[in-house]
């Protein structure tokens, strides 16, 4: 893009003022301009604006309904997991984790996927989804790829964490990082932010940005030419989570669905997470703010919360549905937050309240589309455990106290009483049974 083409674009969106430093700018300074500039599609700016006009949307969900969630026991469980398995031997499943989040509750210097998350060891957030891919791909003898999503911000050190650890025994052609796309900040009356002379304030458009991301970076294809049929979905801040473990996946097959969700039981009526509900025949993820306290504390059969089950954002999703999204618009969500700007004397200010908005779209949105969707309980003591704060709740102090207590189970089920620190490698065992059967015996001094 050159200047009088990016001029064209930025009048036609009622952005001229991008442009007003031009004159100022140096020669890198205007090519990096000109590319932050090529990267905004003027019809996302469009919808930008539009949301932001229309404000934020609640939407009415006192009509809502509590999905039918299975608890899989018994003879069924044991069906699940055949199907799944036999998915996971044939080489039909693949793997997408999130991790182009900016982290900014954690505070950690880099992507959070590096976070020394190793209760021994200090090994990162992302040796513990690694390895776990890697005990699926042995386990099941067939590659299970693994696609990460990545931020302009944080790409070059993610990839670079995978190859200073050696892809932690992963094979490098089954790991495609791709990067998820960047909206620029607005201001209230819908104007691009600027945070420094000729430079555009831009956030990643959230984990919905997934969707075009893959299409995009030709993640999609690959997926389709290697014969992948589910793909098992997580976020990068929860060590706990059973990738890609075949009861889910042998269920979401079974159900003939196109996005199965793991859901757990809500630990306060008020706790921060989405709950999907069923509104006719189809279901949407209505988040907690959009919950009135009378809805929260509804009691439903045996005394137990109606709305009793919230999403840990767990998914499977099919091939082919994730297809057919990609090409679709999704709905743009709001967040007021402080966002440097460009003061009048051309220096950055960093504003004490919120000023301006970021743009987002969330992967739940497309639930409704779903022509069959299912839901699937679990216990959250076992597979979830995020890593969202510095300290307090959801911490990593929290977090290598639940990954410890799970382990320390899987040693209480193999026989070994050990209350002392513990660290498991997940391509060692991935289970209590795999950890029984490894013949591991600790000797007492
Ligand atoms: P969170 O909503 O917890 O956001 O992301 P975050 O950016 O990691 O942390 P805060 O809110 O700034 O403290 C949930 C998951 O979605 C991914 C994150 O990497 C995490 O795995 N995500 C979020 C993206 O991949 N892209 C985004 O734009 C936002």
């Amino acid at each position: 893009m050159n200047h009088a083409e990016a001029q064209k674009m930025l009048h036609r969106c009622g952005q001229d003022h991008v442009l007003a430093c031009w004159d100022s700018l140096d020669k890198a300074g205007r090519k990096a301009l000109l590319g932050q500039i090529a990267s905004i599609e003027p019809e996302n700016v469009a919808r930008c604006a539009a949301a932001l006009a229309a404000g934020a949307q609640i939407p009415d969900s006192s009509k809502g309904k509590a999905p039918k969630v299975a608890e899989l026991k018994g003879a069924k469980l044991r069906a699940a997991i055949a199907a799944g398995e036999k998915e996971l031997d044939e080489g039909r499943v693949g793997v997408i984790l999130v991790a182009g989040g900016q982290g900014s509750r954690l505070g950690f210097d880099g992507p959070k996927g590096c976070y020394p998350i190793g209760p021994i060891t200090d090994a990162p957030l992302f040796y513990f989804h690694a390895r776990k891919v890697l005990a699926r791909t042995v386990r099941h003898g067939a590659p299970v790829p693994l696609y990460i999503m990545t931020s302009e911000a944080n790409n070059a050190d993610t990839v670079r964490c995978f190859e200073e650890h050696g892809y932690f025994g992963l094979d490098p052609d089954d790991v495609f990082f791709f990067v998820q796309g960047m909206w620029p900040g607005m201001d209230k009356d819908g104007k691009i932010i600027l945070d420094s002379p000729g430079h555009v304030f831009m956030s990643p458009d959230g984990h919905g940005g997934l969707l075009a991301a893959l299409k995009r970076s030709g993640a999609l294809a690959d997926m389709k030419k290697r014969g992948i049929r589910s793909l098992f979905f997580f976020q990068v801040d929860n060590p706990l989570v059973e990738v890609a473990d075949p009861a889910f996946i042998g269920y979401h097959v079974t159900e003939k669905s196109e996005y199965t969700l793991k859901l757990c039981e809500k630990r306060d009526p008020f706790e921060k997470v989405g709950v999907p509900m069923k509104f006719g025949g189809g279901y949407r993820m209505v988040e907690y703010t959009e919950m009135t306290p009378e809805q929260c504390r509804r009691k439903g059969a045996g005394g137990k919360l109606y709305f009793r089950y919230g999403s840990p954002a767990i998914h499977v999703f099919d091939r082919e549905f994730l297809e057919r999204e990609a090409d679709k618009d999704m709905p743009i969500h709001l967040a007021f937050k402080k966002i440097p700007f460009l003061g009048d004397d051309g220096r950055t200010v960093k504003p004490q309240e919120p000023n301006g908005y970021k743009f987002e779209k969330f992967i739940f949105d497309i639930l409704p589309n779903a022509k069959k969707a299912a839901f699937l309980a679990f216990e959250q003591s076992e597979e979830f455990s995020p890593v969202k704060n510095a300290e307090g709740a959801d911490s990593p102090a929290t977090c290598k106290a639940d990954m410890q207590a799970k382990w320390r189970r899987w040693m209480k089920a193999a026989g070994i009483g050990y209350a002392g620190p513990v660290e498991i490698d997940p391509a060692y065992a991935l289970d209590a049974e795999e950890l029984k059967a490894s013949g591991i015996c600790l000797n007492a001094e």
